[in-house]
Order: structure tokens, then sequence, then C-alpha cells
């Protein structure tokens, strides 16, 4: 009997290695060149295992309540639709809308007025904002050194004692970057797989008519800031661009964020004042600059139905992107 157990085995070890090797990162068919230079920081299954396990841990908190994913779900595309600002410990308010986190090889610079431009040094902002995980760099990194798995975890993917601020967010870069959505209803059409439906069809028209100088396919943003009409919030006086340039023809100009993923990262714009998809349609109908013709409401209505092409829902649910603690941990934990 034991060929046959060795057999079997041989085909586990088959399907097991045939997982390992899916593609942590890759360029789907027809996108341009990523931005991150990955020459510097190869992409490992060890550091994407500990870069996703940081980003779902609270230890990274100050008072061990909040994580990345606090604000960065994966059932929202990670980001987070509870609230329009964004609340970190202790119930802190910050004044800006969390970012929907997907797609990040191809942008050269972050946050709403792309004030990091390395996307390994961007985790430092969160990590120390008193609004958000409120935590000192040599605190985390003390709690890591002395919580198990972490220092395996780092083992694997460094080598030994390579606990270090560099790596700590290499991983978690690494993690970040396998975040790519590439498989919603519009990729499987480019791919002629599906079709649209007459109404998607239209929707499509008016996009490329209307949208897509800013917002290109296939990632559906550019890199660059743009004023899209929306006049200053009279709490916030966020002005964008300005204070990290101090052009003044950069003052109310925001990153442009990607079409992509609409419906599980409400509400919209940089401090989430639009709470409905129609609304932000019904703001550019009303914005000459953008919309030189504006649109029918049947025609907003197509338009709406072909941006809903581009939810992937296998994206969101995808299980080696989400929540990486087992039950095991759980019941260690005692619940
Ligand atoms: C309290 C909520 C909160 C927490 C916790 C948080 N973020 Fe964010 N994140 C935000 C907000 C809000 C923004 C936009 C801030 C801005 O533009 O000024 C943002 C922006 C980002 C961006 C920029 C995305 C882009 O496309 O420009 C990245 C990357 C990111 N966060 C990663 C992380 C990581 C990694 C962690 C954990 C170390 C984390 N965030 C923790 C709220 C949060
Ligand atoms: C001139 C460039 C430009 C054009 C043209 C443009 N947008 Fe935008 N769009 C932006 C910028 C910049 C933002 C972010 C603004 C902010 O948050 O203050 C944005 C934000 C959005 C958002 C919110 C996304 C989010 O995650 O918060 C949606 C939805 C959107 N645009 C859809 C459209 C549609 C639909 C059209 C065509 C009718 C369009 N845009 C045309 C630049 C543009």
């Amino acid at each position: 009997m034991s060929w046959i157990k060795l057999f079997l085995g041989l085909i586990v070890l088959f399907f097991l290695g045939f997982k390992a090797s899916e593609k942590l990162f890759f360029i789907p068919n027809g996108w341009p060149a990523p931005v991150y230079d990955f020459s510097k920081n190869p992409p490992t299954q060890a550091k994407f295992d500990l870069g996703r396990r940081l980003f779902y841990d609270p230890i990274l908190s100050a008072d061990s309540s909040t994580s990345c994913s606090s604000c960065h779900s994966n059932f929202n595309a990670f980001t987070h639709t509870d609230h329009a600002i964004s609340h970190g410990i202790h119930d802190r308010t910050g004044k800006r809308n969390s970012i929907a986190l997907f797609n990040l090889a191809w942008k050269d610079a972050f946050f709403w007025d792309g004030a990091a431009h390395q996307l390994d040094v961007q985790a430092l902002a969160p990590l120390t904002d008193s609004n958000e995980l409120g935590s000192q760099v040599t605190e985390v990194l003390h709690r890591l050194k002395t919580t198990a798995p972490y220092p395996s975890l780092f083992q694997k993917a460094f080598g030994r004692n390579q606990i270090n601020t560099q790596n700590f967010l290499k991983a978690l870069a690494i993690f970040e970057l396998g975040l790519i959505s590439n498989q919603s209803k519009y990729d499987s059409v480019q791919r002629n797989e599906a079709s649209f439906t007459s109404q998607e069809k239209n929707g499509y028209a008016l996009f490329q008519k209307n949208c897509q100088r800013c917002h290109e396919e296939p990632l559906f943003r550019k890199n660059g800031f743009e004023k899209n009409g929306l006049p200053m919030h009279p709490a916030f006086n966020d002005v964008g661009r300005f204070p990290i340039t101090q052009k003044n023809s950069d003052s109310l100009k925001f990153s442009i964020p990607s079409l992509r993923n609409l419906s599980y990262s409400y509400p919209y714009f940089h401090d989430g004042r639009a709470n409905r998809l129609m609304d932000v349609l019904q703001h550019y109908n009303a914005t000459p600059s953008i919309v030189q013709n504006p649109m029918t409401k049947n025609e907003l209505i197509d338009l709406q139905s072909f941006l809903l092409t581009l939810n992937d829902l296998t994206f969101v649910f995808k299980k080696s992107l989400g929540y990486p603690f087992d039950d095991n941990h759980s019941k260690k934990m005692g619940h």
C-alpha cells in the first residue's frame, strides 16, 4: 500500500508547488511597465507572508488596537467605508478619506497630495501619525523582536538578526505590491472573454469622451495631480498639492484615484464628501471644465453601469490577500 501513499503524496506536492508558484507580482497583458524598482526589493514568498501578517496585526499600533487593515480592509478594496474621514487609535480623526490600495506598483507618488514618493518609506507615516497608529518605530521593532512568530518570519525573509526598519518596510511593501486588481468584467471584455451590454457600451463611450483624459485605461488613473472642480471643504481647508510644491497652480489639485472597485470603496473624494457614485457623476455633469455637454439622466445611468464593470470581486475576496491569522492563533489569544 505504501506506493499508493507515495503516489498520493507526490500529487499533493505537485499541487502545493503549483500553488506556491502563483506569481506574487505580475504585469497583466497590455499594461504599462511598473514604476516600482523591484531590483532593490525582489518579491519573495517569505517577504509577502511577513508583510501580510504585519498589515493585519494591531501590534503595530501604540495601544495594540488598530492595524493597517482597520482603515484598509480587503473587503473594501483595501480602504474603509464606515466613515468619510479615517479614525485611528483612541478614535482620533485625521482629515482625509483612506485610499483604496491596489495596483500600487504603477504609482509614482502616494497620498492624496503626493507627499511620499517611495512605497517603502510610505508606511512610516501612518505608523507614527498620532491620528493613525500612533507608534514609535523603535518600540514596534522591539515588540517584533520579542513576539512569536516574527523572529522566525524575519529570519525566513531576510536572514538572522535582521529585524530592522528597512526590512520591516520592505516586507510591508511586497505585500502591498501584490494587491493587483485585474479581474473585473472590463478586464474580461479586454481579453475577449465577455462582452458589454449595450448600456455598458454607451457608458464606455461617455467615459472615453469625458473621463478618460485623467482616469486613463487600463489603470483608470494616471500619475499626476489635477483639479476636478470640487470646491474646498469649509471645515478642513485642505488645498491638496499646494503645501508640497508651494506653487499657486497646485492649489486644490489632488492625486487622481483609480475608478476600479468603486462599489467597495465609497465614500468618494479625498474627504469622502460624496456618498453615492451618482453624486460624483452629478458633480462632474455640473462642472463645465470636465463635462462640456451635460449628459442626460439616462446617459448618467449608462456611464454608471460602465463604471460598475470595473468592480473586481475576485480581488476583494482573494484568500491569499485576506486576514492571515488562523483559528489556532485566536484560540491562543483566548477568543
Ligand atoms: C487610521 C486609518 C489608517 C491607518 C491605520 C492606516 N492608514 Fe493608510 N491611509 C489612510 C489615509 C486617510 C490615507 C490617505 C492620507 C492622505 O492622503 O493624506 C492613507 C493612505 C495610504 C497609502 C497611499 C495610497 C495611495 O495610493 O496613495 C498607503 C500605501 C497606505 N495608506 C498604507 C498603509 C499601511 C501600510 C498602514 C499600516 C502601517 C496604513 N496605511 C495604516 C488611513 C490609514
Ligand atoms: C481633470 C481630470 C479629471 C477628469 C477629466 C475626471 N476626473 Fe474624476 N477625479 C479627478 C481627481 C483629481 C479626483 C480626486 C479629487 C478629490 O478627491 O478631491 C477624482 C475623483 C473621482 C472619483 C472618486 C474616486 C474615489 O476613490 O474617491 C470618481 C468616482 C471619479 N473621479 C469619476 C470620474 C468620472 C466618471 C469622470 C468623467 C465624467 C471623471 N472622474 C473625470 C480627476 C478627474
